[in-house]
């Protein structure tokens, strides 16, 4: 499966999960990273490593798991569902498919965020961590570690609760998944800022909501009784029509 939308060559699209091409000129990243060492963190199929690349880094550092299987699985977790969504082509490989074509350098690092270090990988001008939180049973320990390695600036990208936006636009709070799949937190905007802070981030512009668009890929939802019943399926919904709710905070090591 791939996760990212990118054009391999002119007109050859992969069918991503997301398509996160018109997102790019929208986000706080220099328009030049020239001269600049970049590591994408969490990098699926590597298109945010691939954006930094062609935005002149002068290198680009991608580091992701070796397997999905590694990933923060919940203990009720089942075989059945660890099969389902760690099954496929082992992770990387739409990453290495993409680099070969674009004739890219970045180098890709396995690694958990957890365990990112300046001993292994050194220190980065640019981090981008994207869509990864979500997926983590303890974020604040994951941005810590991203802080270790960053003597500039981290983008931080994530999922948000749109309903806990709205309704608590200071209070930080989060919806707690952590059932049979790795996903964990879904923060409102302002938890997602306070899980920075607490990880000894300073905020560098103010928070950016967008939408995340719906690639190729991503089978659409269709509206019905049994979809609009329950919270899943009305995120499944406003997904296919309007994309998925997301905040991105610039920010740098306090
Ligand atoms: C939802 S995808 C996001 C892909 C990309 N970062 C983006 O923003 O488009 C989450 C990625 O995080 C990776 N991931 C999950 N747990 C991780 C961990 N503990 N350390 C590093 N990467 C992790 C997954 O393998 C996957 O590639």
């Amino acid at each position: 499966m791939w996760y990212h939308t990118i054009e391999l060559a002119p007109g050859i699209v992969t069918p991503g999960w997301f398509d996160t091409r018109a997102v790019a000129p929208t986000l706080p990243i220099p328009a030049s990273l020239a001269g600049l060492r970049c590591l994408d963190i969490g990098t699926f199929d590597g298109f945010w490593a691939f954006e930094m690349e062609r935005r002149g880094a002068s290198e680009v550092v991608a580091v992701d798991l070796a397997d999905l299987r590694d990933c923060d699985w919940p203990d009720n977790s089942t075989a059945e569902v660890i099969a389902e969504i760690a099954g496929g082509p082992p992770q990387g490989t739409g990453f290495r498919i993409a680099a070969d074509a674009l004739g890219s350098n970045v180098k890709r690092h396995t690694s958990s965020i957890y365990d990112v270090g300046p001993d292994d990988l050194g220190y980065f001008d640019f981090v981008y961590i994207g869509s990864l939180l979500l997926h983590l049973r303890d974020p604040v320990r994951a941005l810590a570690a991203a802080r270790s390695v960053c003597r500039g600036r981290l983008l931080l990208v994530d999922a948000v609760d749109l309903g806990l936006t709205v309704l608590h636009p200071r209070r930080p709070v989060a919806g707690l998944d952590g059932n049979g799949r790795p996903w964990w937190w879904k923060a409102n905007q302002a938890g997602l800022v306070r899980m920075l802070v607490s990880a000894g981030w300073v905020l560098d512009a103010k928070p950016l909501r967008f939408s995340m668009p719906p690639g190729p890929g991503h089978p659409p939802a269709r509206p019905s009784v049994k979809v609009l019943r329950h919270a899943a399926g009305r995120e499944a919904l406003l997904r296919t029509y309007k994309g998925d709710p997301h905040c991105a905070l610039l920010a740098r090591p306090a």
